[in-house]
């Protein structure tokens, strides 16, 4: 059984989480593992954005994650909050892990007092995320670069 937390129940799982973060998204940025650590021991600590989830197996492991923040998408720091770092371990994909762990950020974003969340899609061979967050009430907002320079879609959802 799979439970969907906030990673304030779980803080000392926030390396683990960064160094997923880290190995699927940052590794060949210019950012040092220990400043992802770092940013998610303050998000396992917040009770406002930024913060991260965390699904959590039946052995109380963590087997995925995401995050809501500010400022995701470099070129766009004009449209907040964002759905970020969605991401689930692979032997643990396609059980609908990760609908639950968006439906508990909207849910929360909502709860927040924010009217709009924003995403952008990443760069994933398997999954076709458009299709993805369609499926979960995400609308097309427009095309745009990403922060590594790659052509990505913003998405957002009214709350
Ligand atoms: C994209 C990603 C987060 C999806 O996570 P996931 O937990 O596998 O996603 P879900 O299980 O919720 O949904 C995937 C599909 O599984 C299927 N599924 C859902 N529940 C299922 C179940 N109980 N049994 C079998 N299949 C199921 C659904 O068909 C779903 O597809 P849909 O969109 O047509 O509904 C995951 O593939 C991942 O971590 N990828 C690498 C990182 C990444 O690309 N992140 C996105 C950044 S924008």
């Amino acid at each position: 059984m799979i439970e969907i937390h906030q990673l304030n129940d779980f803080p000392h799982y926030a390396p683990v989480l960064a160094y997923w973060s880290y190995h699927q998204w940052y590794s060949k940025r210019d950012i040092p593992f220990t400043a992802l650590v770092q940013s998610y021991i303050e998000r396992a600590h917040n009770s406002n954005v930024p913060l991260a989830w965390v699904a959590i197996n039946e052995k109380k492991l963590p087997v995925g994650m995401a995050s809501l923040k500010n400022n995701d998408l470099w070129s766009r720091t004009d449209l907040n909050p964002w759905l970020a770092s969605l991401y689930i371990v692979p032997e643990y994909r396609f059980q609908g892990i990760g609908d639950r762990i968006v439906k508990a950020i909207i849910a929360k974003t909502r709860e927040l007092g924010y009217k709009t969340l924003y995403l952008f899609e990443g760069h994933n061979d398997t999954v076709n995320l458009i299709k993805y967050y369609t499926k979960r009430g995400f609308s097309v907002l427009e095309e745009a670069i990403d922060n590594d320079g790659l052509p990505t879609t913003i998405m957002y959802i009214n709350l």
